[in-house]
């Protein structure tokens, strides 16, 4: 219990509790909110309270579409910031733009934000965001997501948006782009984990590497091979995940990618090597708190899960780049399956680890202890949120070695 705390406090945001009636949706909000700013919205929204015919209730200056009723009216920013909600195994995908309040929230991602569902939208208490004064406007686009400064609630407006203008606090930071539908048909509370949405470069190589007993090229470009372990591969991500998340997919028949996956392709680049991925025979659950869970008992029974991707040819190098995400502060089981499973003496290990907080944890000493004979060398600690951005420094790490 005390380490599910420890990394519940490390990746989630403060989820306060919903004692509220409710966030937008709540009459007696909006009744206090109406009566709050009243004078102040009668000013501000003087045009707004006698909209033109086909104008709409936005005052952002935000691009619309008004063709597709069943589509987010908001068209999002071109070359905004792709994110992934899941709620439960539902996938809802969204742009985030370049607000202050937008980029804070970036800052943060990976989160798990509680919301709860309202007659036209989802909303949750959130943490404070910094906002930029003149960006708070009245009313919404259906599909919008904003930041409402009062409470402040983190909200996904699905629906009304021709009545929303008597609703205030309001700072876009970006508009779902999926059918309003998939969200409006979900009931109830949920955690929704909201990620970054992986850009992908091409599938080529990793397709391969996703099928069964596939040994790494006995053609090793140099005597490295960069080791990896993803949650993504070692997932079976429905079908349909494609179609409905366009935002993560690449267009061209692209995969999304996992942190871990992403490192060891820049690693392999800079070093000019091969790579291999760790993948378990059985996957873990789409439902990421499922395989959080599934962690857990596998870490609490000391699992070992049978691999099906194997290594022909090790004694061909002699530096091993091993790459895997901080699993509840410790080495992912199918990491350890695989040090069980090869004789690494002699062989230099770089590690390379991606975490939302707790770094190598005690995985350096760890490695140590079941190579002792390798040489394992602290490589860099990647946040997974901000992995993109560490990627020179990544490539740096490996020229100089
Ligand atoms: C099962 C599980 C357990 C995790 N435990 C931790 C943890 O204890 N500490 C931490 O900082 N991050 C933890 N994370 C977050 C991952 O380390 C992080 O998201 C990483 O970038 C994922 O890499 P990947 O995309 O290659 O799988 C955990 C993630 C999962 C799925």
């Amino acid at each position: 219990m005390k380490k599910r705390m420890l990394f519940i406090l490390t990746v989630t945001m403060t989820v306060l509790g919903m004692s509220l009636a409710g966030c937008s949706s709540s009459d007696n909000k909006a009744n206090q909110e109406t009566t709050e700013a009243s004078a102040e919205a009668e000013e501000k929204t003087e045009a707004a309270k006698q909209p033109e015919e086909g104008t709409r209730v936005a005052k952002d200056g935000a691009d619309m579409q008004t063709e597709d009723p069943s589509m987010p009216t908001r068209i999002p920013m071109e070359g905004g910031t792709k994110i992934n909600m899941y709620f439960g195994d539902t996938l809802i995908t969204g742009v985030l733009n370049d607000s202050e309040t937008a980029k804070a929230l970036i800052e943060k991602l990976p989160i798990t934000q509680h919301v709860s569902r309202y007659s036209h939208d989802f909303c949750g208490v959130t943490e404070t965001l910094p906002y930029k004064e003149e960006e708070v406007h009245y009313g919404w686009l259906n599909g919008d997501i904003d930041y409402a400064t009062d409470a402040p609630y983190f909200t996904i407006l699905f629906e009304d948006e021709d009545v929303s203008e008597q609703y205030g606090n309001q700072v876009n930071i970006g508009v779902i782009t999926c059918p309003l539908e998939e969200i409006a048909a979900l009931e109830g509370d949920y955690d929704v984990r909201i990620e970054l949405a992986e850009e992908g470069a091409a599938a080529s190589a990793d397709k391969s590497s996703q099928e069964e007993n596939i040994s790494v090229s006995e053609k090793a470009k140099n005597n490295s091979l960069a080791v990896y372990f993803s949650r993504v591969g070692n997932t079976d991500f429905p079908e349909d995940v494609d179609a409905s998340s366009s935002a993560s997919i690449q267009a061209e028949g692209g995969q999304i990618k996992g942190n871990a996956q992403m490192i060891a392709e820049w690693i392999s680049e800079e070093a000019g090597c091969e790579t291999f991925e760790i993948l378990t025979k059985e996957s873990y659950p789409v439902d990421y708190d499922e395989t959080v869970d599934q962690a857990s008992n596998e870490q609490n029974e000391g699992a070992r899960p049978e691999l099906k991707t194997e290594i022909e040819n090790l004694d061909e190098y002699d530096t091993i780049y091993l790459v895997f995400p901080n699993w509840w502060g410790d080495i992912p089981m199918p990491v350890y399956s695989f040090l069980d499973a090869y004789d690494l003496s002699g062989k230099k290990i770089n590690v390379f680890i991606t975490h939302e907080g707790s770094s190598f944890s005690g995985t350096i000493d760890t490695i140590k202890e079941l190579e002792p004979e390798a040489e394992v060398t602290e490589g860099l600690a990647v946040r997974g949120g901000s992995v993109a951005e560490e990627e020179d420094n990544i490539r740096q790490w490996v020229k100089d070695k």
